[in-house]
């Protein structure tokens, strides 16, 4: 699949930008529920391609964290936007473009707490994120909804929204409330019921999916599962001789959108500060050599996870194209209604002002022409 998402939308919302309208295309926004420690916050993680969710055993991640992947073109590739093939390596059909290597001054985080403070180094932004939970929830184990807003601003990534959560649970330990069950539960349902939230279920594949919190919770709010992604991660620590075949087959419960098995990294990988790239590659080993999977080794792991997001992610463009172009006309309407005001354009003074907007429009509707154009293509393939 060639749909050069990043580039489409992109050019999409930059149009738009010149006439002042923004984010024309409301992306859904990504979140993943499930179990305490079934690999919520891995999963995201391997998503964007960057270390910089705390992760681990027990309850980590204790309030949402609302994470704005923002694109914005890369330094170098403004300055010669002339002669580049512009966007040469977004191309890639990942929600992020991946494993561009290392921190670059290209890419970085802000949070919403700590305005104007640009964070390079992903590890940075994981302490941040730690410290400030402390910060709001203690050190024993509390949670609050008041979420952690966290900007990434990088070329190489989908202008979106990913929402990380706490894990379901039922029995409270440290500072934990008596109704921790209830309270993570409307933590959670807020942000699973706006109609425009991907629901990642993830469960861990060496736990019996029938007790699934995660797809039990999704089920409430998405009966007929169209916006619900099954995620089976822990792959790696299922049983000789037992796998997800069956689940992927949609013969234990069946789920329209399917399930998708991952492998995360492990405990150990954690300790041992094992990098994402590394992470991903040994992820593809792992289905291409299990003897159950190496025949559908396409349909496994992160890649094929990152290709259905932004297959749903087409779809829902496709169905809003036709408000965009009727958003795109109501524009028109009002610029030609506004240089009919200024007048006659070879008037003096005034003149120059209405070619200025003039030429916004010829450019914007070359630049919409366009963007259709390859839109239908990408669409139908
Ligand atoms: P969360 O609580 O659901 O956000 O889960 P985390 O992403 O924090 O992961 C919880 C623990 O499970 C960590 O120790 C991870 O290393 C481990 N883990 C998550 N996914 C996998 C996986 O696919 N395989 C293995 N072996 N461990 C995993
Ligand atoms: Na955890
Ligand atoms: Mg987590």
């Amino acid at each position: 699949m060639d749909t050069n998402l990043i580039k489409t939308v992109n050019k999409l919302q930059d149009a738009f930008s010149t006439v002042g309208v923004h984010n024309v295309i409301d992306l859904p926004q990504i979140i993943s529920i499930g179990s305490q420690s079934s690999g919520k916050s891995s999963v995201l993680e391997n998503i964007v391609g960057r270390d910089f969710l705390p992760r681990g055993s027990g309850i980590v991640t204790r309030r949402p964290l609302v994470l704005q992947l923002i694109n914005r073109p890369a330094v170098a590739s403004e300055v010669t936007e002339t002669n580049t093939p512009k966007d040469e390596h977004q191309n890639k059909s990942d929600i992020a473009s991946t494993l561009t290597g290392g921190d670059n001054m290209d890419e970085w985080g802000e949070f919403l707490h700590l305005p104007g403070k640009k964070f390079y180094k992903f590890e940075e932004i994981r302490d941040e994120i730690v410290r400030d939970t402390e910060l709001k929830t203690g050190k024993n184990l509390g949670i609050s909804p008041q979420p952690i807003n966290l900007r990434i601003f990088s070329p190489n990534v989908l202008t979106l929204t990913m929402v990380d959560l706490p894990g379901l649970t039922k029995v409270p330990v440290g500072d934990q409330p008596k109704d921790i069950e209830k309270q993570i539960r409307e933590m959670l349902l807020k942000y699973m019921t706006k109609p425009n939230a991907i629901i990642l279920a993830v469960t861990a594949a060496n736990t019996d999916l029938a007790n699934s919190d995660g797809l039990k919770l999704a089920r409430e709010v998405d009966p007929e599962g169209l916006r619900t992604i099954g995620v089976l991660t822990k792959v790696d620590l299922m049983d000789d001789g037992t796998d997800v075949i069956d689940i992927l087959a949609g013969r234990v419960i069946p789920l329209r959108l399917g399930y998708v098995p991952v492998v995360n990294r492990g405990q150990r990988d954690i300790d041992s500060k094992k990098k994402i790239n590394k992470a991903l590659e040994a992820e593809h080993q792992f289905f291409e050599n299990h003897p159950s999977y190496k025949s559908k080794a396409q349909y496994c792991g992160t890649p094929f996870l990152a290709r259905k997001l932004n297959m749903i992610l087409m779809h829902h463009i496709r169905t809003t194209l036709p408000e965009i172009k009727s958003k795109i006309l109501a524009a028109l309407t009002k610029y030609e209604h506004e240089l009919l005001q200024l007048g006659d354009p070879l008037e003096e003074g005034k003149g120059g002002q209405a070619n200025l907007v003039l030429n916004i429009i010829t450019e914007f509707c070359n630049e919409f022409r366009t963007i259709i154009d390859g839109n239908s293509n990408d669409l139908s393939s």
